[in-house]
């Protein structure tokens, strides 16, 4: 897809503040600090328009980006920063939760993992709830350019059999691995629409 334009909206942290306009919205998701913002820019060619950073949990609101004025990424906070290792919802909050049950403009949730991990528990918890609610989702193992390719292809295997998921995609904000093809998933859902 040609990007013509992308521009920050707002950031929601109430359900009043969801936008009204009904553009489709593609969702990111995943811990804290795995990477949620880096793809959100590199998959859009920018820099620094979702805010990344070293320190866990920065984004704590729902975080709308308008593409090509037709289209929203939307930037979701990381879970898992809280370290209590209950349901999803204690530990991540009510808003996301809120917003993956009840947002009929979500086209597509794009879970994201670590590519150097074996699924963490909350990752799991959150797959089977995206399947369960029948949320058309992608799985992305994230920061490959961290692996060689032996122990990347080891662990995607590991990942794709921990979730149950037929594909995952290898990807690196570093050196663009696996962004066309996350760009394919994104067209295919944008075009199935809500
Ligand atoms: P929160 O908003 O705090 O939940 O974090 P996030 O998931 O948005 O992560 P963010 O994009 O801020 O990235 C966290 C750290 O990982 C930053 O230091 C990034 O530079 C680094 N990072 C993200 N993606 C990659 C990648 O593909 N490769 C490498 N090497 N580093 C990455
Ligand atoms: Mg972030």
């Amino acid at each position: 897809m040609k990007i013509s334009s992308t521009e920050f909206i707002k950031s929601a942290f109430t359900q009043e503040h969801w936008p009204r306009d009904a553009r489709p919205e593609i969702a990111f998701l995943g811990r804290s600090n795995v990477g949620k913002s880096s793809l959100i820019n590199s998959l859009l060619g920018v820099r620094g328009l979702a805010r990344t950073s070293r320190t866990p949990g920065r984004t704590q609101s729902l975080n709308y980006f308008l593409i090509n004025n037709r289209f929203y990424f939307v930037d979701l906070p990381g879970y898992g920063f809280a370290r209590v290792p209950k349901a999803i919802k204690a530990s991540w909050g009510e808003m996301a939760s809120d917003y993956l049950a009840k947002r009929r403009e979500l086209v597509l949730s794009i879970q994201i993992v670590d590519s150097r991990h074996e699924p963490t528990t909350q990752d799991l918890q959150l797959n089977e709830w995206l399947q369960h609610h029948e949320r058309p989702g992608l799985v992305v193992a994230t920061k490959s350019d961290k692996l060689s390719n032996n122990e990347l292809r080891k662990n995607m295997e590991r990942i794709r059999k921990t979730l149950h998921a037929e594909t995952v995609v290898a990807y690196s904000a570093v050196t663009g691995r696996g962004r066309d093809e996350i760009w394919q998933v994104i067209n295919v859902a944008l075009d199935a629409g809500f």
